[in-house]
């Protein structure tokens, strides 16, 4: 199959866990889920880390460990290097892992924060990016936690604000490794459609959504996200 793209000005790939599951970085449903194993009762919530700091920082830690024994897989590099080549490549990411940054690519809208951004209920926020022990802010001397969206916290207004841009603007939107059941992010396929995107889905399973896709291409990110699916010399207008 290849994606009929000479006319596709603005493209979204709208990334979840399993866009890094191939780098080894554990989903977070499914037999080997993280969910599956860790309570986030225990571990990601704000009331988790208000009992008890510690251990959610410990878990924490462990992940960024973790994250940085994996390497962005080849669909990673070749996003990165889409975006070089041509304009109007947006990346809308539920990931924290940072991957799509560390393959290259820019400008990433990351809807659920990052591993490796922390802040405090001061405001203050410090954006790290090697591995980091748990810290407290100077200013308060309480621990700083992950920048990231809890269950129970709300996102960003102006994250999803730029995300619903994006996706407004664009005429490809494709999914990549997400299982679409966490909102709001499980509804930016079908805004896409309401906007008119031809919509196409990277998953090697079936999902809840996966019926509102116009294509389904049951496979791994590592083999999709790649030339023979997206020939970009032949149907894009390459800028270089
Ligand atoms: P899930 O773990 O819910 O879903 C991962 C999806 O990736 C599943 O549909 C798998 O079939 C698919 N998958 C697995 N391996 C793949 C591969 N090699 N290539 C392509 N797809 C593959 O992850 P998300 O949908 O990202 O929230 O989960 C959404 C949010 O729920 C996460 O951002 C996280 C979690 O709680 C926060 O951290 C706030
Ligand atoms: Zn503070």
């Amino acid at each position: 199959m290849r994606i009929p793209f000479s006319d596709f000005k603005n493209i979204v790939f709208f990334t979840g866990a399993g866009m890094s599951a191939e780098s080894g970085v554990p989903t977070y449903r499914g037999r080997d889920g993280i969910w599956e194993s860790y309570n986030w009762r225990e571990l990601a919530c704000q009331e988790a880390f208000d009992r008890n700091p510690e251990k959610v920082l410990k878990f924490h830690e462990l992940r960024r460990k973790a994250v940085l024994k994996c390497r962005p897989h080849r669909g990673h590099l070749w996003l990165s290097q889409l975006q070089k080549k041509r304009t109007g490549i947006s990346i809308i990411t539920q990931n924290i892992d940072g991957m799509h940054q560390r393959a290259g690519n820019t400008d990433v809208v990351e809807l659920h924060g990052s591993l490796w951004s922390v802040r405090c209920l001061c405001g203050k926020e410090e954006i790290l990016s090697e591995f980091y022990p748990s810290y407290r802010c100077e200013k308060c001397g309480v621990w700083f936690r992950p920048d990231i969206v809890w269950f129970g916290d709300s996102l960003d207004s102006q994250i999803i604000e730029k995300a619903l841009e994006e996706i407004s603007r664009c005429d490809l939107f494709v999914s990549v490794g997400t299982s679409s059941v966490v909102w709001p992010a499980a509804g930016f396929p079908l805004h896409a459609k309401k906007n008119g995107a031809y919509l196409l889905q990277i998953n090697p399973e079936p999902t809840e959504l996966s019926h509102i896709y116009d294509t389904n291409l049951r496979l791994p990110a590592s083999l999709a996200l790649s030339e023979k699916y997206f020939p970009i010399e032949k149907y894009f207008s390459v800028i270089e």
